[in-house]
Order: structure tokens, then sequence, then C-alpha cells
């Protein structure tokens, strides 16, 4: 539960706003590359922390990010005529570079200095792994680039989607950060049928099993370590043959979640907003991860073994919203009797079905949280304290080039662990399972 006075700072961010403000220190998807696709493409729509922005792809192939409404008058840039480096205005023909810079004023005396004084709201950008990132923050306090592993990954390994919500981006990224949910909303009765397959003993279990293990026990115990980027965490279930099984997720400051998957996970769920009320929730892997043993999954890659559609499903792109709020997300009523717990269909609308079900913004002093949203507590506390604390001179959290700040060995992992092994080094540089996934992507 939080007080209403707290529930604002943390879901508010536009200009001006706590949140806003330390949302504004770090580099943002603002869009995907292939929206972009090619020089002098048609410029796009982007609204992104509340503001109203035009993308658009100059000659040079370099991505400029400004203002939607042109300096002069105001017309929306959207419709501009992007030509010869720039983004022209229609309705007066200035023209601007992907920086901001106003480089032609036509209807101004050629010997007039003016187009020197005027300059468009540009935001620098960087595109990686697909995407477009921004940064919104002062000149002053920009700092590097966040690699999350895309910067060093060919183009024909990356993947990378994002999918429209129409909620506040915290309230998305609660789902991300709950273990508990999937012992209930991901059900599918027919788990309870399928057949042992001899991985409910320590190590990794196979995809199946391991949705036997969350159906089994639905009351997880949760560890939690706060790490440089937030925290990791470990949901503790008990499986059938009484093992210890585990899914440790991670929360990166400020919109970064990592979900578990089997034996380590490559990708990450992004919750970016586009204002208090919506958000796009990206889904990116950066780091392609090959499963030399064979057993459990392959982490966010496509497991044609994996019936329910998951993200690896998910493809690139932008992914369209077929069951939506408006149509109940084509609930049906006799699947829910007998088929999933939800009667709503693929996994990720499951996920959007409950957290829009709340309205855009639900107000968490309304709240009655139990154990098992500690999680949820924590990143709320430290996004929280992280805003004020901005607001006094502190340094925000997680940003790059501070010592030590490696974002690419930030993994999520799902084991059924030996008597007395610890879960905190699996998933880091240390774990045998990343070093022999790593090997193995260098012998392809
Ligand atoms: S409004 Fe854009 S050039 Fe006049
Ligand atoms: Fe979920």
């Amino acid at each position: 539960m939080l007080s209403k006075e707290e529930n604002e700072i943390l879901t508010r961010v536009g200009p001006g706003t706590l949140m806003g403000d330390l949302l504004r220190r770090y580099w943002t998807p603002a869009c995907l590359s292939s929206e972009l696709p090619d020089s002098d493409s048609d410029p796009i729509r982007v609204r992104l922390l509340g503001e109203n922005l035009i993308a658009f792809r100059d000659t040079n192939g370099k991505v400029g990010l400004i203002q939607n409404n042109c300096p002069h008058r105001g017309a929306s840039l959207f419709f501009g005529r992007n030509e010869e480096s720039g983004l022209r205005c229609v309705y007066h023909g200035w023209k601007f570079s992907v920086d901001g810079t106003c480089v032609d004023m036509p209807n101004e005396p050629a010997e007039s200095d003016f187009k020197a004084k005027v300059k468009a709201v540009a935001y620098p950008t960087h595109e990686s792994g697909g995407i477009v990132w921004t940064y919104m923050g002062p000149e002053s306090t920009i700092t590097p680039f966040r690699d999350f592993g895309s910067d060093s990954l060919p183009q024909d390994q990356w993947r990378v989607g994002k999918q429209l919500s129409t909620c506040n981006w915290v309230q998305g990224m609660e789902g991300n950060l709950d273990s508990a949910h999937i012992s209930y909303l991901h059900q599918y009765f027919a788990i309870k049928d399928i057949p042992d397959d001899g991985t409910d003993r320590p190590g990794y279990p196979s995809n199946l099993m391991s949705m036997k293990f969350w159906r089994h026990d639905r009351a997880p115990r949760f560890e939690m370590v706060d790490e440089w980027y937030g925290y990791r965490y470990a949901a503790v279930r008990t499986t059938p043959n009484g093992h210890k099984h585990i899914r440790v997720n991670a929360y990166i400051v400020p919109w970064g979640t990592a979900v578990a998957s089997i034996p380590f996970g490559g990708g990450q769920g992004l919750f970016v907003p586009i204002d208090d009320e919506n958000c796009f929730r990206y889904f990116i892997a950066m780091q392609p991860v090959v499963n030399p043993r064979g057993l459990g999954g392959q982490g966010y890659a496509s497991d044609p073994n994996w019936p329910y559609g998951v993200f690896g499903g998910a493809g690139r792109g932008t992914i369209a919203r077929t069951l939506t709020a408006e149509n109940d997300y084509l609930i049906d009523r006799e699947k829910q009797r007998k088929v999933s717990y939800s009667g709503i269909d693929d996994f990720v609308s499951q996920d959007l079905m409950v957290t829009e079900s709340m309205g855009a913004i639900f107000d968490r002093s309304n709240e009655r949280l139990g154990t098992t949203d500690v999680p949820i507590i924590r990143m709320r506390r430290i996004l929280i304290d992280a805003a004020k604390g901005l607001a006094q001179g502190q340094q925000p959290p997680a940003l790059a080039g501070v010592e030590g700040h490696d974002f690419r060995n930030i993994r999520a992992v799902e084991k059924i662990l030996e008597p007395g092994e610890s879960w905190q080094m699996l998933g880091t540089w240390d774990d045998p399972a990343v070093q022999e996934s790593m090997a193995a992507l260098q012998a392809h």
C-alpha cells in the first residue's frame, strides 16, 4: 500500500515531475529501428514520457527525435518533408536537422540571421539491438549508453518487439516482477497430466515440468538480494519429488525486468512510459542463449516444444493487439471452466488483462499487500527513493559509466538446486551454465 501522494510520485512521468526527472536520466527506448526503415523514410510520431515528438531518419541514416510542433508557429512536423538531411515543415518551409538546428528558413530575407536563433528541442539517439534509444535529460548529466548486450550483437541475432498497454508503466511492470501469479493466472488444467519426464531432480527441468512445479506449489517463498542495478530475487517452490525449485527474476532500475527462464534468460521486458496512462512493453533479447545440455528451454529463443506461445512467440516489430479491454480480452467462459484458469488465450494477454483491468492508474492506497508482494513493494520503494533523492542532488542508481556496472551480467534463471546450493551466483559470468553457453556460441 502507498499513500496517495507516493502513488502520484511513482506513476507521473511528465516533464518536471519527480519520477519524470528520474526517468530522463536513463537512455530510454523511443521506437523500433524498423519503424524508420530507410534514409529519408516517412517520419513517425513518438509519444514518450508525456512528450509529443517526431522521429525521422535523415539522408545519412541518422535518427532525429525532435519536438512535434514546429518552432515557428506549431504545425506538426509529422507532416514535414524528410529531404536532404533534414525535416522540412510544409507550412513555411523551415527545415531542421537531426540535432534540432534550423538549417533553412526560406521565408526570411537571405541576409537575416534569425535562423541561427531558432532551435527545435531534439534529443540525442543511439541505435542498438533494433531499438532507437534516446536520452531526454539535461545535457550536462548525460551518461554512456547502458549496453545490455545488444551493442556487440549482429543484427540477425537480436529480437525485439513492442506492444501497447493501456495502463501506467509501473502497473504493467509489477506483473513481470510478480513470481506468484504464474501459479494461477497462467495455469492450464492439462498441465497436471504432463507425464513426469525425469527432470524433477537437481539441475535444469524441462519447461513443461517447470509449469507443473508452478502448479504444484502455489505459495512460493521469496529470497531477495539488492544489487547495484536494483535487485534479484528467488521464488522458491517445492517440487513433487521434494526438491527446491527456484525462479530468479531481476529488476533493473528504472523500467527493466528479467524474468526467469531455463537455464537462464538472455532477454528483458522493458516497461516504457508513453505517458501516465499508457506504456509500451518492449521484449528484447540481447544475449543469445545456447543450452548445450539440451534440457530446459532456450532462454527467450523460440522453443518448438513450448506450447503456450510465451515471449519466444512474440516475434519482431510492433505486436498488434486483438485481445483488448474493449472486447474483454475475448474471454471464453467455457475455456475458463475446462481449459485454463483465465479463459484468455495467450500468456501476454492474460497479463495485460489483469494489469489493465485495474484502471489506467490504480489508487494503491486501496491495496492489501501480502507476503508474495515483497518484490513489488521493494521496486516501488527503490523508485520513489531515487526520484526523491535526485531532487535532493543524489546520483540516480544503475547508471552506465560507474565502475562495476556490467549490464550484460544481469540474467534471470530457473533451476532445481542441489541440497545446500545457493542461487546467488546463478546467471552470472561465474555460472557454469552461462560459461557453457558462451563457449558453445563461440564454437558456432
Ligand atoms: S509553422 Fe513550421 S514553418 Fe511555419
Ligand atoms: Fe504473467
